[in-house]
């Protein structure tokens, strides 16, 4: 690394989280780890610490993904939640790669093809996303008959994504239901993995009796939000949905104690006396008001740097981002203490994460992964 611009991940945090997690709810058998988008920024090389920490699945997005999850462990499951198209089928089958099985098309192309060793699939299900899934049951059961009579094709799960945390909502329930209805012909208990929940589905609801799996993303990164008993309102509206819609009472807090285990820092590269007057930057975007100190750092909006961050701390003063963020340079307000080759914290430590989505106006996921592959993940 020449330039001094990083994360820094502690990978002792993520197995500590998941450890807490899976611990916690040792109701579950299958604990499926979403590495999905670099393993939310955090790059793949932490797999092997949620592993250790207790997750005994992987899922990612696509097959490239699942492809590279192998560079760093080759005996996990690994789930490609997304269908994949047929020019991938080789490379998976290879690399021992779950499928996702989405639509009665994409049944039929997994059973026409001439597979060397026998597969995994998860049937995926439509229950309310309108995303990814089977809504129409007929095809369901076609599908289903398809997949059952190809010896090459094992139907090791069946899963749903649930859009929201069904905490004093009807959605919840109203997928719960849909999951029941698509699922009323099948034997469940035939099929080893019934999945529906992701982190906040866990945190706020008991396991539904015929799920066996859970997939953490979000929670594993160091999120499990608790929340107040609702009030005013907000009450109102939690009990006409109990009494009137008949919704699942969700369970608000619980005592996993998650952290998270990512920062990002920058270095100062040059400091400069600026006078009453003048300007700073592109457009000329600050003009300053005072005679000043001003530190421009090595990271810019390429990296993901964001104005709206408003802070950033440099030997544990906070310190004004000044004018626009360049591509590769952002400008700060410091004071005489501050020279070339300090480090500035951007976010992670003294600016907690959920404080940098806040001022970003973006959530975790977000901040996770706004950060650029140009920015090297430091391990510890
Ligand atoms: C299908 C699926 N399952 C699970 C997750 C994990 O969600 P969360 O980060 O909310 O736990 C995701 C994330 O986007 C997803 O797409």
């Amino acid at each position: 690394m020449y330039r001094n611009t990083f994360v820094k991940i502690d990978k002792s945090i993520l197995k500590e989280n998941v450890h807490n997690i899976t611990q916690s709810y040792s109701e579950y058998k299958y604990f499926f780890g979403v590495v999905k988008g670099d393993a939310y920024g955090h790059g793949f090389e932490v797999i092997n610490s949620l592993i250790e920490g207790g997750v005994n699945y992987l899922a990612v997005a696509t097959p490239e993904e699942a492809l590279r999850v192998r560079d760093f462990n080759k005996e996990i499951p690994v789930l490609c939640l997304e269908p994949v198209n047929t020019n991938a089928f080789s490379a998976l089958c290879e690399n021992d790669i779950t499928f996702t099985v989405d639509s009665l098309q994409n049944a039929k192309e997994l059973c026409s093809y001439e597979w060397k060793k026998t597969i995994k699939a998860h049937i995926k299900l439509d229950t309310g996303m309108n995303r990814l899934g089977f809504k129409d049951e007929n095809q369901l059961k076609e599908a289903l008959d398809l997949l059952k009579k190809n010896p090459k094709i094992e139907l090791e799960g069946i899963y749903t994504h649930l859009a929201t945390s069904g905490v004093n909502d009807i959605y919840y329930d109203l997928q719960l239901d849909n999951f029941s209805k698509l699922t009323r012909d099948i034997d469940l208990k035939s099929i080893p993995i019934v999945h529906i929940g992701r982190s906040l589905i866990l945190v706020h609801h008991k396991k539904p009796p015929f799920v066996n799996g859970v997939r953490l993303g979000i929670c594993m990164y160091g999120f499990s939000q608790s929340l107040p008993e609702p009030t005013g309102i907000r009450k109102i509206k939690r009990d006409f949905l109990l009494k009137h819609k008949g919704i699942s009472e969700s369970i608000l807090s619980n005592d996993l104690h998650l952290h998270t285990a990512f920062s990002l820092y920058s270095e100062v590269i040059s400091v400069k006396k600026v006078k009453k007057g003048e300007f700073v930057g592109y457009s000329a975007g600050f003009i300053a008001n005072e005679d000043m100190n001003v530190a421009t750092l090595a990271i810019g909006y390429f990296d993901g740097m964001d104005k709206k961050l408003g802070k950033v701390v440099i030997n544990g003063e906070k310190c004004e981002i000044l004018g626009e963020v360049c591509m590769d340079m952002t400008a700060v307000k410091v004071s005489d203490r501050v020279s070339c080759g300090d480090l500035a914290e951007i976010f992670g430590y003294t600016v907690s994460i959920s404080e940098a989505a806040r001022n970003m106006g973006v959530n975790a996921y977000k901040v996770f992964t706004g950060i650029s592959h140009r920015v090297p993940r430091i391990y510890e």
